[in-house]
């Protein structure tokens, strides 16, 4: 498969799995000096990876005849603090939403948790959807992590693919359930 078309299958296994609703989330992945992202507000049934758009690493559109995600501001400034990542996911998980309200990290301190995302996740500082400010309030939430909540909005997963940064993401909504039911027992 390519990397466009692993882009494509994560978006739409995010979908499927309520990891958001109706065309919220976005999904990218870097290629050398390229980075590949979901198209903004198009829904999940039926995307292509004719969909994707490519942008160069300062954020310009390089391929595509699509409107990047809003959220591409975070894509590029994590792909530009984190040399490792090579994939990004951001969901809108209802429980890991919920939880980034508390503004606290999720820390239920499980081997699941370590695994997947290398320790606690911090909560960035709450800034608009889109902005400058919320792209370095996640980097600096993730600093060392492979996932950071961002406040009272969703989820960021990062890997060494799409499906590897879904999985991430997968995991802390399942570690945030577990959160709410013990009151983050540990
Ligand atoms: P896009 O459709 O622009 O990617 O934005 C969706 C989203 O989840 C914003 O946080």
């Amino acid at each position: 498969m390519s990397l466009r078309a692993e882009v494509v299958a994560a978006a739409r296994d995010m979908h499927r799995l309520g990891l958001v609703a109706a065309s919220h989330g976005n999904v990218s992945a870097r290629e050398a000096d390229a980075v590949h992202i979901t198209p903004t507000a198009l829904p999940y049934e039926g995307m292509s990876d004719e969909d994707l758009v490519t942008l160069s690493l300062a954020g310009e559109v390089v391929a595509g005849h699509r409107e990047p995600s809003s959220e591409r501001r975070v894509h590029l400034a994590v792909y530009a603090a984190r040399p490792d990542v090579s994939a990004i996911v951001h969901t809108h998980s209802v429980y890991a939403t919920a939880w980034s309200f508390r503004g606290e990290p999720l820390d239920t301190g499980t081997d699941e948790l370590q695994a997947a995302a290398g320790g606690p996740v911090r909560t960035a500082a709450e800034a608009p959807s889109g902005s400058n400010a919320i792209a370095r309030a996640a980097v600096e939430a993730l600093n060392g992590r492979r996932a950071a909540l961002l406040a009272r909005h969703g989820v960021i997963g990062v890997g060494d693919s799409p499906a590897r940064a879904l999985d991430v993401c997968a995991v802390v909504e399942r570690q945030a359930q577990l959160a709410w039911l013990l009151g983050q027992a540990r």
